[in-house]
């Protein structure tokens, strides 16, 4: 007992004197995710992620001895609701930057009202091609669906040999499925399969009945579903239900271990590409994975991670602009804080849960590191996990 203390004691210590030295008035970072509603299924693990972030980097200097804060507005699962956050954000809260929306069909309309107003934003989950390209002052910590989503096609080729006709399935509603399944689209032609049937749905749609019937109908080999959590899940469910037996590939909107309560037992199996491994190793993955675990017995979800990383990229370039600018954060113009802000962020590499990661120019993420995984249900049905396969 008394060696685990000590041997404990200087970490703890560490932590409160490092919090002890914050002084000044706390600088504001938004976070503009989805709180409530179907979309709050992956948005409540990046208020998760964000959280976790104000903590661990105000433990460790927070900015340059000042502390921040995260102010948190609900944009709930639409375009009018990110608006609004937005809007709340940057002229209420007077924000240096914002961490948000959590899907890109909301991103597409949010945030040329921070590009115009010159604020810039960290994208933790919009993986639809043509984010970064909204403006000079959107950037995103979400590898694009282009580069993630063929990972989970070839695993899925590699565990099945002999897959030749294939059904496609999105919900043609939403702005990152639609982008998402061209993607998919594109490298099923590129590999030589046939799309025997592609399927569209609605992210509102709970019956899936018509698609599921052309799926069989098709005789496929494997079905690619991109949709959100709440849908995409019922939609692997029914498929199940009605009888597909192939494998299916998730779309990073099932990228979540909150589509288990809605497939259940069917959940079992689907693959999906990661942008993020619990167990990638580095001082600030391991802090992060550390943590989550003791808070919530669980492995940190790639949602998590990417919004973790998003605040960690603010703070790491709000203390650049200091270093540059020779001033604190708080004596400087806040026009001024955003426009550098802006700039520093594209400076540089950070070593994140993510692993090394830099934003370019044009606020695209370049990122080394991507994974495969596939869920694994429990006998109950209930409970369940992804289980990394490369
Ligand atoms: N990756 C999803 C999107 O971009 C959540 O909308």
């Amino acid at each position: 007992m008394k060696r685990v203390l000590l041997a404990v004691l200087p970490v703890v210590m560490c932590a409160v004197v490092a919090q002890a030295e914050l002084t000044g008035n706390p600088i504001p970072i938004g976070i503009g995710v989805a709180q409530t509603g179907n979309v709050a299924l992956l948005g409540q693990e990046e208020v998760d992620g964000a959280k976790l972030a104000e903590k661990y980097f105000n433990a460790n200097g927070g900015i340059n001895g000042t502390p921040f804060k995260l102010i948190f507005q609900d944009t709930g699962g639409d375009e009018a609701g990110a608006i609004n956050s937005f809007q709340n954000l940057i002229n209420r809260d007077k924000v240096v930057g914002i961490v948000g929306p959590t899907l890109s069909q909301q991103a597409f309309s949010a945030d040329p009202i921070a590009n115009r107003a010159k604020v810039p934003v960290i994208g933790p989950s919009n993986t639809a091609k043509g984010i970064p390209q909204i403006g000079e002052y959107v950037g995103r910590v979400s590898a694009p669906v282009a580069i993630v989503a063929p990972n989970a096609l070839k695993q899925a080729m590699k565990e099945t040999p002999g897959i030749k006709k294939v059904a496609v399935l999105y919900a043609q509603n939403d702005a990152f499925n639609t982008s998402e399944s061209g993607t998919f689209q594109e490298t099923v032609k590129k590999m030589g399969l046939q799309i025997a049937t592609l399927q569209k749905f609605q992210t509102t749609d709970t019956d899936f009945t018509s698609q599921v019937t052309a799926v069989l109908g098709a005789n496929v080999d494997l079905a690619i579903v991109s949709g959100l959590a709440a849908d995409g899940g019922n939609l692997v469910k029914q498929l199940r239900q009605l009888g597909y037996k192939g494998p299916i590939v998730g779309g990073n909107g099932l990228n979540t271990a909150k589509v288990f309560p809605v497939c259940g037992q069917y959940c079992d199996g689907i693959i999906i590409a990661q942008a993020y491994s619990p167990s990638a190793k580095n001082p600030v993955n391991d802090a992060l994975a550390a943590e989550y675990r003791a808070k919530y017995k669980a492995e940190p979800p790639q949602f998590t991670a990417q919004a973790f990383t998003a605040v960690q990229v603010f703070v790491e370039a709000l203390r650049k602009v200091e270093a540059v600018t020779k001033k604190k954060i708080t004596q400087l113009d806040l026009a001024k804080v955003r426009e550098e802000l802006n700039k520093q962020i594209r400076v540089g590499s950070y070593i994140t849960p993510l692993g090394k990661i830099s934003l370019d120019q044009e606020g695209e993420i370049h990122q080394e590191n991507f994974y495969v995984a596939k869920i694994k249900m429990e006998a109950d049905g209930k409970s369940g996990k992804f289980v990394f396969v490369k």
